[in-house]
């Protein structure tokens, strides 16, 4: 199997965090799954956000307070979820996410590590962290299988091609 390293990327603002999002969302095909770790605030519900917009949803993605999955249709069904309250595998496996994917719709997040039995093996492993600065977050996006390198790679090259038109996505963060 290709094997494609994981990718690094510096995002200074949380628009920058959206187009990393968004280049996700563009590149998503029918089954994928992105599942989103970071401490709170990190930035996940932004880079949902952004994978909403790439799938030209016709609502935009909250924080969920008491549901937990939450369906927004685009270009493909993305249920998103946030997995904070839940205690254990056996409550995530009574979210049905694994029927979900498997007809097709695609899948993100938060909070995977409460439940990664009943989830997707193969899905992309994204990580959030503060960086040095206020506003900078380190994530780092790690395939596991053959759908998750094919879908890091398309974002990857969707980001790359998203920033060229854009005079620097960096450059914006001062203004
Ligand atoms: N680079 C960045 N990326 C994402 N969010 C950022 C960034 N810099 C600052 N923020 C702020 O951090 C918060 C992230 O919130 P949210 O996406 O709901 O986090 P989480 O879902 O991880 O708890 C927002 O208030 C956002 O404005
Ligand atoms: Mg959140």
């Amino acid at each position: 199997m290709n094997l494609i390293a994981p990718w690094d990327v510096l995002t200074r603002s949380e628009e920058e965090t959206i187009s990393l999002g968004r280049a996700i969302g563009d590149s998503l095909s029918p089954g994928d799954a992105v599942l989103i770790s970071g401490a709170l605030a990190a930035g996940k519900t932004r880079l949902v956000q952004g994978i909403a917009e790439g799938l030209r949803t016709a609502d935009r993605p909250r924080s969920p307070t008491f549901v937990l999955v939450n369906r927004h249709i685009g270009r493909l069904v993305l249920h998103h979820c946030d997995l904070y309250r839940l205690e254990g595998v056996m409550e995530v496996e009574d979210l049905g996410l694994m029927e979900r994917v498997e007809n097709g719709d695609v899948l993100a997040v938060e909070w995977p590590e409460r439940g990664r039995m009943a989830l997707p093996e193969d899905a992309l492993e994204v990580t959030m962290e503060q960086g040095s600065g206020e506003d900078d977050r380190s994530v780092t996006l790690m395939q596991n299988g053959p759908a998750s390198s094919r879908l890091l790679q398309a974002a990857r090259s969707s980001f790359n091609e998203g920033n060229k038109g854009h005079a620097g996505v960096a450059g914006k963060a001062g203004s």
